[in-house]
């Protein structure tokens, strides 16, 4: 398996996979501030496993943890409007022609300002939602359901710029940007 090649597995516990596609943004990160590093290929990766992550966790992880009373309403929406701030900076990246630019080293900051920060709240609010009030069962059921949407995502192609534009101006509609803008 090399750096770039976004694993898919097709079981386990939902707090565990989803830390472990954390651990790689993290990674890809790295590699997009890395000069010698194939950041065109880091940068369509990323892309694509970003979407996926984020779109298959507001289809089938908030919600269910919502339903179990393991997150409140308030914690689901605040992620969905940190996914938004996210997407959005990850346009600007892909919006940027060249990968040697200064351009594109502002995007990568921005990129991983959001990404860092959302990481660290999720872990903190909705993943200790699910450790402390999902049963282990329960965990593993919501893995395949997250899993299978991730899955069909990557199938898609998800991180394509014509897509992540679609999914930006779906969130300024739905005024998510504005209110990642004021909590900046
Ligand atoms: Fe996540
Ligand atoms: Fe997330």
């Amino acid at each position: 398996m090399t750096l770039f090649e976004i694993p898919r597995p097709v079981s386990g516990d939902v707090v565990d996979l989803i830390i472990d596609d954390h651990r790689m943004f993290e990674t890809l990160l790295r590699e997009l501030r890395d000069a010698t590093a194939d950041r065109a290929t880091a940068r369509a990766t990323l892309a694509n496993l970003l979407i996926a992550h984020g779109e298959a966790e507001e289809a089938e992880v908030y919600p269910r943890l919502r339903r179990e009373d393991a997150i409140t309403g308030h914690e689901e929406h605040h992620g969905h409007v940190e996914h938004a701030a996210g997407n959005e900076a990850l346009l600007a990246l892909l919006e940027a022609k060249g990968t040697d630019t200064q351009k594109f080293d502002s995007a990568v900051e921005k990129l991983a300002e959001a990404i860092n920060h959302h990481l660290g709240e999720e872990e903190q609010t909705i993943l200790n939602g699910a450790r402390a009030d999902v049963s282990a069962k329960e965990r593993a059921e919501l893995g395949q359901a997250w899993l299978t949407r991730r899955s069909k995502l990557l199938d898609q192609d998800c991180g394509d710029i014509e897509n992540v534009r679609r999914i930006v101006a779906e969130a300024a509609r739905e005024g998510l940007l504005e209110e990642a803008e004021s909590e900046e």
